[in-house]
């Protein structure tokens, strides 16, 4: 059985997610959708409201024999790793520009926990300068972003714009 676990702040989840998700469920039995409970970085969604938007987008997924859950963490990465009983990571690639940070997370979280291995999965071409950072600043600033965003989520945006307007 192997578990692996697909870390990230997801706010929000965007089309990028979930092409790795669709393609990780090809190559995995479970994979666990992890959100970090982040309240110091002042994210734009809840980490409860972050789960439960993806809970609802990943329900329409086809995943074949893979089971997709979603929980939230806090704390070291690799810990909540092996409190699931997971024994990969996986994580995103877009650009080139994402390696170096990546690099960086994937040695320390090996130094912290050998065992653990992190595999890196690229994401499609047409995602690849889709980030949750910069679909919320395009968001707000009254740009689109619909096709990089699930229709959801972007309903989600709108209501949370709108209630902090009243
Ligand atoms: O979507 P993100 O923000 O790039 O995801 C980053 C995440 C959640 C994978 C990373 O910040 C993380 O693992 N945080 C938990 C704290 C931790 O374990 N830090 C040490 C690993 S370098």
């Amino acid at each position: 059985m192997k578990r692996a676990v697909f870390p990230g702040s997801f706010d929000p989840i965007t089309k990028g997610h979930l092409d790795i998700i669709e393609r990780s469920t090809g190559l995995f039995d479970e994979i666990v959708i992890a959100v970090l409970d982040n309240p110091d970085k002042r994210p734009m969604f809840s980490s409860g409201e972050r789960c439960e938007m993806i809970s609802e987008v990943v329900e329409q997924m086809e995943t074949g024999n893979c089971a997709l859950k979603v929980d939230s963490f806090s704390g070291l990465l690799v810990d909540y790793v092996k409190s699931v009983n997971g024994q990969v990571i996986v994580r995103g690639l877009r650009a080139v520009s994402d390696y170096e940070y990546e690099l960086r997370m994937a040695l320390m979280n090996r130094h912290l926990e050998p065992g653990i291995e992190t595999v890196f999965l690229m994401a499609a071409e047409e995602y690849s300068y889709v980030s949750s950072r910069l679909l919320k600043q395009v968001f707000q600033l009254g740009g689109s972003v619909d096709r990089l965003i699930p229709e959801l989520v972007e309903k989600r945006m709108r209501d949370k714009q709108k209630r902090e307007k009243e």
